[in-house]
């Protein structure tokens, strides 16, 4: 398609983008969060937002349905980045990735005796590599979301999850064990359209790389 087409998810990601967005000239005129419509127009007539999952975000870039886009660092560690150029840290929607339990399982302990550990997480390809590095044996269960409910719930006894304000643990009796790493959203490009559109996507890179600064 002529013009730019920018994956986004709505939510944090698009508020915090939205000022990124302006540095670059260019203003959506809708937002997600009170219309339902899926391909927003912006102030410029060659530049649309399509809004998307989180998780898919990488994928729609990977495959040239969008030409930018912005994601997760979590997102990208289990897309693998097949087909992107990842050129910015954003340094928005901030978190941090790490390993949680209920706060009277003695984490330390069972990794110590060696125990094999239940694990819940979305995040599999991130937490096998943090547990593979530390030598300690797990079986990774896959959900979609609400890790936090799977201890309390018996199905595993920690989860891998983001934690921001830290909220979502302590309402559930859950605590901290182990920090995996700090996460942020960055810029991904479709590799081929920068290419052949680099007069249009190289400015909106650069306005973003400025407003980062
Ligand atoms: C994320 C994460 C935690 C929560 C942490 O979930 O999975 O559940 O936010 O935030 P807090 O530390 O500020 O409480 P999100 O709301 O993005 O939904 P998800 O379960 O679909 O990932």
């Amino acid at each position: 398609m002529n013009g730019i087409t920018i994956a986004l998810s709505k939510g944090r990601i698009f508020e915090e983008t939205l000022p990124l967005l302006a540095a670059a000239g260019i203003v959506p005129s809708e937002n997600p969060e009170s219309s339902r419509k899926l391909i927003i127009g912006t102030n410029r007539p060659d530049v649309r937002v399509v809004i998307v999952r989180a998780s898919d975000v990488p994928t729609y870039v990977q495959y040239g349905a969008a030409d930018l886009g912005i994601a997760g660092k979590d997102v990208l560690l289990e897309h693998g980045g097949a087909g992107l150029y990842q050129p910015l840290d954003l340094k928005i929607a901030k978190c941090r990735m790490c390993v949680a339990a209920p706060a009277g399982f003695d984490y330390a302990a069972a990794v110590r005796r060696g125990a094999r550990l239940r694990v819940a997480t979305k995040y599999i390809n991130t937490a096998r590599e943090h547990f593979a590095a530390k030598g300690v044996h797990v079986d990774l269960i896959k959900l979609y979301g609400s890790m936090e409910l799977a201890p309390l719930a018996g199905l595993a006894e920690a989860i891998v999850d983001l934690v921001s304000s830290g909220g979502t643990l302590k309402a559930n009796n859950l605590v901290e064990v182990e920090d995996i790493m700090p996460i942020s959203s960055r810029l991904v490009v479709n590799q081929a359209a920068l290419k052949l559109k680099r007069d249009l996507l190289q400015p909106v890179i650069d306005a973003f790389a400025g407003a980062v600064k």
